[in-house]
C-alpha cells in the first residue's frame, strides 16, 4: 500500500480508535454475531486440562488448521492473543471498511513497527498485524492473487535437496490444489465484468470451499482503462490470472462474499460457516508465553507436552497439555518470537535476552524478507470511490457501493523494468555482487544461515529474474479527488530478522527488516516507479497533474533520494522468518513443517515460504494450511505417557558437563 493510502487507514484508525480501545466488558460484548457462530469461543474457565492439538495463533492459518483438524475426532484448543472482533464487526465485515474504517491502528492490531532502518535514511516502518480471529485476514486488502508456478516450484527445490518427502508436498500441482480447496469461485456480475473490463477463467479457481472468491459489487469506470493502458507501454493483458503465470495485467478477484457483500476471511469462512463443534475450542485473548518442553529417552526431539500463556503480562500464566501436537500459527513474527521464548532460536540471541537456550536453531527469525511499495498520485476529476462515498448518496449507503475495493494490478519482469539490453546488464551486476552481498547482508554470523541467504539469492537470480515478476503495480480509486498507482519490489534480496532481547514474552518483538541493504532493491523499485509513471502517461487525459511525488522528482537520484526518505514503505507482506529451508542453512522447519529438534511442534503460516512469492501472501497462506492440515493428520505425532521430568535447562546443564568430562577423558588417554 503506498504513503497515501497507508495515511489514510492510519487517520480511519486512529479516529475511529476511541470507539473501540479498551477490552470489551462482560459477556455481552460477544453476541453480536449471536450464539450458534460463537459457540466455540470459549471463557477461559471452560478451558479443558488437555487436548489433542494446541494452535497458537488463531489468524489467517490457525482458524484453516482449527477448522480441518476437528473435522476429526480430534480436541483443538486455539489460543489468540487478540479480541475476537465481534466488537468491530461491521467494520471488518464491509470490505471498503479495509480502507475507511480500517482496523489498522486499533486495539485489533499488533501496531508493530521497524526498528530505524538506516537505509531508509533511520525511518522507522509501520508493520500492522492483526491482534484478532481471523489475524492479518481480518484487515487485510483482499487482493486475491497467487504466486507463479515457477516460484512454488523453486520452493520445493531447494528443500528437496535434503527432504525427499517435500518433492510430493509442495510443487505447484500440490499448493494449486491446495489454495483452490479453500475457494468457491463466483464470476463477477456482467454489469462490472463489463465496465471494469474484466477478464478471467474459473477453472483457475475453487468452488465449494469455504472461502469466498469474487468482484466487488459495483466497479469505477477508470478499472475498465487499467488493461488497455497497461497494453500501451507493453505489457499484455493476462487473461487467466492466478493460474500459475503472474506477468501481465489484469483485475484480481477479492475475497468478498456475493452473496452479502461481505469479506470472506479464515474465520467466517472456516469457524462461523461450521455447525457448532463441540471438539473445538478457541480462547481468545490468550497470549502464548512459550511451549513447554521434556526430553524423551531415545532422543528424536523435544517433545512439547504443555503450552503456556496468559491473559496479559499483569495475569497469571497457565498451562494446557498437548496429546498430540503443537501448531505455531503466530504469523511472521509471532511464530519465531513464540520458538525464542521457549529456547529455541539463535544461540547469541537467546543469550542476550536472558532465555535459556534449549535448542540451537541459528535460523529462527533469519531470512526476513517483505515487499516494499511506494506510490505515485496524481489529481483525478474522473469519479472515484472517495467522491462517490462524500456524496453520501443512498447508493454510497448500498451494500454494493461499499463492497467495492481495489483490484486493479500487473506484475512486470526486470525486461519491462530495464529494457532488454538493461535486464541483461541488471542480471549480470547481482550475479557479481553474490559474494560480497552474502558476506555482509545477513544479520547472523552463523555460516548456515549465509548458506541459506546464498540459495535464496541464486533462486532468485538465476530462475526468478527472466520468467516471473520483479514489480507489482496497484491502482488505487478509493480516495476522493486522487488516483494513485504503487509500484511493489517483489523478491527483495535484502533480508533482515526478528529477535527478542528479553525474556519476558510481553516485552515487543524487535524487527529489523534491513530494507534496501542490497542495492538490487532500491534500483528495481526506481524503475517501477518511471514504469508507473508511464503507465499515468498511457492513461492521459483520465489523470490531472502528478501530486506526489510531483516533478521535482525526476533523476534515478532524486526518485531513490524520495524512496528513502519518505516513498518505501511496507506492502505488509513479511515472509520467511521460520524458512523451510535444509537446517544446514538455516532453517526452522522441514518438509513436514516441523521444527528442527522437536517432535511434535510445526509451523505452519507465513513465516516458512523460504522466499517472498511476487504475489500477497493470503492465497498461499491458505494453502499452505490445508496442505498442514493433510500432512499433519497423516502422521500425526502422540505424545508418549512418560513419568520423565520435563525439560530443564538443568539436563541440557548436565549434558554439557559430560561432554567436557569426556573431552577431558580424551585428553587424558
Ligand atoms: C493491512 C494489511 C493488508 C494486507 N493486504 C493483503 C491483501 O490484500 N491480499 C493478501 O493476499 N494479503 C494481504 N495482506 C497479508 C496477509 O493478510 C498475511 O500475509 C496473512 O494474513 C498471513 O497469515 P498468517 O496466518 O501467517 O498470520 P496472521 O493472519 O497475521 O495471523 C497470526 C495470528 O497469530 C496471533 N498471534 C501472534 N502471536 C501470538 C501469541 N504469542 N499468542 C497467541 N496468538 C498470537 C495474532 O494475533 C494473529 O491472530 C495484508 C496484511 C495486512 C496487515
Ligand atoms: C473419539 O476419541 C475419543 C478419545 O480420544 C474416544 O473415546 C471416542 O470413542 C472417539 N469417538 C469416535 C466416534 O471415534
Ligand atoms: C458458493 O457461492 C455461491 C454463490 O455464488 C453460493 O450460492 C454457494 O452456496 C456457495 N457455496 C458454498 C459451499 O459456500
Ligand atoms: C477509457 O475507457 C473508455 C471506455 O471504454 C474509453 O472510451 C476511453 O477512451 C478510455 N480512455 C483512455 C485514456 O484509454
Ligand atoms: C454473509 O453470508 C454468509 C453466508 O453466505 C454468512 O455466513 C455470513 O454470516 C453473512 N455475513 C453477514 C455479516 O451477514
Ligand atoms: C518479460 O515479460 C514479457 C511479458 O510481460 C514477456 O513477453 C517476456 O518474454 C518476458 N521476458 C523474459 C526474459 O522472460
Ligand atoms: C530491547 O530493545 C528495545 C528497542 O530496541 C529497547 O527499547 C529496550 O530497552 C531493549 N531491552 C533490553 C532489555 O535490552
Amino acid at each position: 500500500m503506498k504513503t497515501r493510502k497507508l495515511l489514510l487507514l492510519f487517520a480511519t484508525g486512529l479516529a475511529h480508535s476511541s470507539l473501540c480501545s479498551g477490552r470489551p466488558s462482560g459477556d455481552s460484548a460477544y453476541s453480536t454475531r449471536g450464539t450458534l457462530k460463537t459457540r466455540e469461543i470459549i471463557g477461559e474457565d471452560q478451558i479443558s486440562d488437555a487436548y489433542d492439538y494446541v494452535i497458537a495463533g488463531g489468524g489467517l492459518a490457525g482458524l484453516v488448521l482449527a477448522s480441518r483438524l476437528s473435522e476429526k475426532n480430534n480436541t483443538v484448543l486455539v489460543l489468540e492473543a487478540g479480541l475476537t472482533g465481534d466488537e468491530v464487526a461491521d467494520r471488518i465485515d464491509t470490505p471498503s471498511g479495509a480502507y475507511y474504517s480500517s482496523i489498522v491502528g486499533t486495539d485489533y492490531d499488533w501496531g508493530h513497527v521497524t526498528v530505524p532502518q538506516p537505509n531508509l535514511n533511520g525511518r522507522i516502518v509501520s508493520w500492522p498485524r492483526g491482534k484478532i480471529l481471523g489475524g492479518s485476514s481480518a484487515m487485510n486488502a483482499m487482493y486475491l492473487v497467487r504466486p507463479a508456478e515457477e516460484e512454488v516450484n523453486a520452493w520445493q527445490q531447494v528443500i528437496t535437496s535434503q527432504d525427499q518427502d517435500a518433492a510430493t508436498k509442495w510443487g505447484w500441482d500440490e499448493m494449486y490444489a491446495a489454495m483452490k480447496k479453500a475457494e468457491n469461485f463466483t464470476e463477477p456480475l456482467p454489469a462490472v465484468a463489463t465496465v471494469g473490463n474484466i477478464q478471467w477463467d474459473s477453472s483457475t479457481h475453487g468452488s465449494g470451499g469455504p472461502m469466498s472468491v469474487s468482484y466487488p459489487g459495483i466497479t469505477m469506470q477508470i478499472i475498465g482503462n487499467w488493461t488497455s493502458s497497461l497494453n500501451a507501454i507493453g505489457v499484455p493483458t493476462l487473461s487467466n490470472p492466478n493460474g500459475g503465470v503472474t506477468l501481465g495485467g489484469f483485475i484480481t478477484p477479492s475475497t468478498i462474499n456475493p452473496t452479502n457483500w461481505t469479506r470472506s476471511y479464515s474465520r467466517s469462512a472456516y469457524i462461523e460457516s461450521l455447525p457448532p463443534r463441540s471438539n473445538l475450542h478457541i480462547l481468545p485473548e490468550a497470549t502464548v508465553t512459550r511451549v513447554l518442553f521434556r526430553e524423551q529417552a531415545a532422543f528424536e526431539g523435544w517433545i512439547a507436552d504443555r503450552v503456556e500463556f496468559a491473559q496479559s503480562a499483569d495475569t497469571s500464566r497457565r498451562t494446557v497439555k498437548v496429546r498430540r501436537e503443537v501448531i505455531l500459527t503466530g504469523g511472521s513474527v509471532g511464530s519465531p518470537k513464540i520458538l525464542m521464548n521457549s529456547g529455541f532460536g539463535p544461540r547469541d540471541v537467546l543469550a542476550n535476552a536472558g532465555v535459556t537456550m534449549i535448542e540451537e536453531l541459528p535460523g529462527v527469525g533469519q531470512h526476513l524478507q517483505d515487499h516494499l511499495t511506494a506510490g505515485v498520485a496524481w489529481q483525478s476529476t474522473l469519479e472515484t470511490a472517495g467522491n462517490i462515498r462524500d456524496s453520501n448518496s443512498d447508493f454510497a449507503n448500498s451494500p454494493e457501493f461499499r463492497s467495492f475495493i481495489n483490484d486493479a494490478v500487473a506484475f512486470v519482469n526486470i525486461t519491462r523494468l530495464f529494457g532488454t539490453d538493461g535486464a541483461s546488464a541488471f542480471k549480470q551486476q547481482i550475479l557479481d555482487a553474490f559474494q560480497t552481498s552474502a558476506a555482509t547482508i545477513p544479520p547472523s554470523r552463523d555460516p548456515s544461515v549465509t548458506e541459506g541467504y546464498k540459495a535464496i539469492y541464486e533462486t532468485i537470480a538465476s530462475k526468478f529474474y527472466d520468467q516471473t515478476a520483479q514489480a507489482e503495480f496497484l491502482m488505487s480509486v478509493m480516495s476522493s479527488g486522487t488516483i494513485s498507482i504503487q509500484a511493489a519490489l517483489q523478491h527483495p534480496l535484502s533480508q533482515g530478522r526478528v529477535y527478542i532481547n528479553s525474556s519476558d514474552p510481553f516485552e515487543p518483538v524487535i524487527i529489523d527488516p534491513n530494507y534496501f541493504s542490497h542495492f538490487a532493491d532500491v534500483t528495481i523499485l526506481r524503475q517501477g516507479v518511471k514504469v508507473v509513471r508511464a503507465l499515468g502517461a498511457a492513461l492521459g487525459t483520465l489523470l490531472g497533474p502528478e501530486i506526489s511525488p510531483g516533478p521535482g522528482v525526476q533523476t534515478d537520484e532524486d526518485i531513490e533520494a524520495w524512496l528513502r526518505q519518505e516513498g518505501a514503505n511496507s506492502q505488509f507482506h513479511p515472509s520467511s522468518s521460520c524458512g523451510m529451508l535444509p537446517r544446514a542453512q538455516g532453517g526452522v522447519v522441514d518438509s513436514k513443517l516441523r521444527v528442527y529438534g522437536a517432535a511434535n511442534v510445526r509451523v505452519a503460516d507465513s513465516s516458512v515460504f523460504p522466499f517472498e512469492f511476487a504475489a500477497h501472501l493470503a492465497s498461499a497462506t491458505y494453502g499452505l494450511a490445508e496442505q498442514a492440515a493433510v500432512i499433519i493428520q497423516a502422521e500425526p505425532y502422540t505424545v508418549p505417557n512418560s513419568a520423565m521430568t520435563t525439560i530443564r535447562p538443568l539436563s541440557v546443564t548436565a549434558l554439557s558437563w559430560l561432554l567436557v568430562l569426556w573431552a577431558g577423558i580424551q585428553f587424558l588417554i
